[in-house]
């Protein structure tokens, strides 16, 4: 086998919408300073109850249906969060439980936005080394109940919903031409959420602290380091598989905000209409985005047989990378 193929995406939003215009009745913003600096203008919310889970199994079922594959199918479940249901176990064995991957070890990866790429990789090296035949990987995140809207810079950004894709092993030259990762733990502190784990529990004292139980982030930090580096990880890979920038048919950058995304197409000589963008409708889904926009382009048929796809992101960590598929 000379590589892992994607050979079927799917995803699951929310049917409910949160729109700017209504953050704007309970939060210190404005519709209009959202969309100038973010791009979005709205994003979708789970129910009351729901979790991660919820909105991972129907992705990962429409996933296998566009593959046609049963769910018994499966034999790796990766679920990329890092809005798990519950601490321990996995919301991966949840999510196996929920749709009858009955073959599938299952764990759950936090790489933050980058989880998705991580995602990818971890799948084409199971594929490639034969320790997983088929490999389902969802991105799911349920952000609306660990923001805080006192803090208006975080709590606009994110989004909830699932997307996924299933890998199997490729004969044929088409699949994941590379993938490269990277992390920078010293950058840790430039976008976290402290509490709840074992450094920082919940406790009756600390539970209204903002400081603790929300979302922090230097926002111009990450925005520097997310150009930079976004750009650095393209180029990796482009260099690697021996292709330029114009080989590329289309790119699918994670969706933290319009203005990183057209920065970076415009530093590495990329068209904008050759990057997906989708974040407008639905804000940025952390490891979600990826796969949720990769879909939607696979489905309107933006992403063809045959077409050089470029996937790359950054998130928390810092953590980030790219991958380059042959369709
Ligand atoms: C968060 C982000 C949108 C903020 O945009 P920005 O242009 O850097 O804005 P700043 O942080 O400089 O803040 C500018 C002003 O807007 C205000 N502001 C911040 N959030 C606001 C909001 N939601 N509504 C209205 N005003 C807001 C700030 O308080 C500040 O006001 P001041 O000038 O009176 O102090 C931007 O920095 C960003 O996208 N960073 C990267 C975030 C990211 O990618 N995160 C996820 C990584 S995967």
């Amino acid at each position: 086998m000379e590589r892992s193929r994607i050979v079927g995406t799917g995803h699951f939003l929310p049917e409910k919408i949160q729109t700017n215009k209504e953050i704007e009745a309970f939060c210190d913003t404005t519709d209009e300073w959202i969309v100038q600096r973010t791009g979005i203008r709205q994003r979708h919310r789970v129910a009351e109850g729901e979790g991660s889970s919820d909105i991972a199994a129907p992705a990962t079922l429409n996933a296998l249906e566009a593959a046609g594959m049963e769910p018994q199918d499966i034999d790796l479940l990766l679920c990329c969060t890092t809005t798990p249901d519950q601490i321990v176990p996995a919301t991966a064995c949840r999510v196996q439980e929920m749709i009858g991957a009955t073959n599938a070890a299952a764990m759950d990866l936090n790489a933050a936005c980058s989880g998705f790429i991580y995602g990818i990789s971890t799948a084409d090296a199971f594929i490639k080394t034969g320790q997983a035949k088929n490999v389902a990987i969802v991105g799911t995140e349920v952000t609306g109940n660990r923001l805080s809207w006192e803090r208006r810079d975080t709590a606009v950004l994110f989004g909830d919903g699932a997307g996924a894709a299933i890998l199997t092993g490729s004969e044929n030259g088409r699949g994941v031409l590379t993938s490269h990762l990277w992390c920078d733990g010293s950058g840790l502190e430039m976008l976290w959420y402290p509490g709840g784990g074992s450094k920082i529990p919940v406790t009756h004292d600390n539970l209204d602290d903002f400081d603790i139980h929300a979302v922090q982030m230097n926002g111009q930090g990450v925005f520097r380091r997310a150009v930079g580096d976004f750009s650095g990880a393209i180029e990796k890979a482009l260099d690697s598989a021996g292709f330029s920038i114009d080989d590329v048919d289309i790119m699918v950058p994670h969706q933290a905000n319009t203005r990183i995304i057209n920065a970076v197409a415009q530093k590495v000589g990329l068209p904008e209409e050759k990057c997906v963008v989708n974040m407008d409708r639905v804000g940025n889904l952390i490891a979600g985005s990826i796969p949720v926009a990769l879909d939607e382009a696979v489905r309107d048929g933006r992403i063809k047989e045959g077409a050089l796809v470029l996937i790359a992101g950054f998130g928390a960590g810092l953590t980030w990378g790219s991958a380059l598929i042959r369709w």
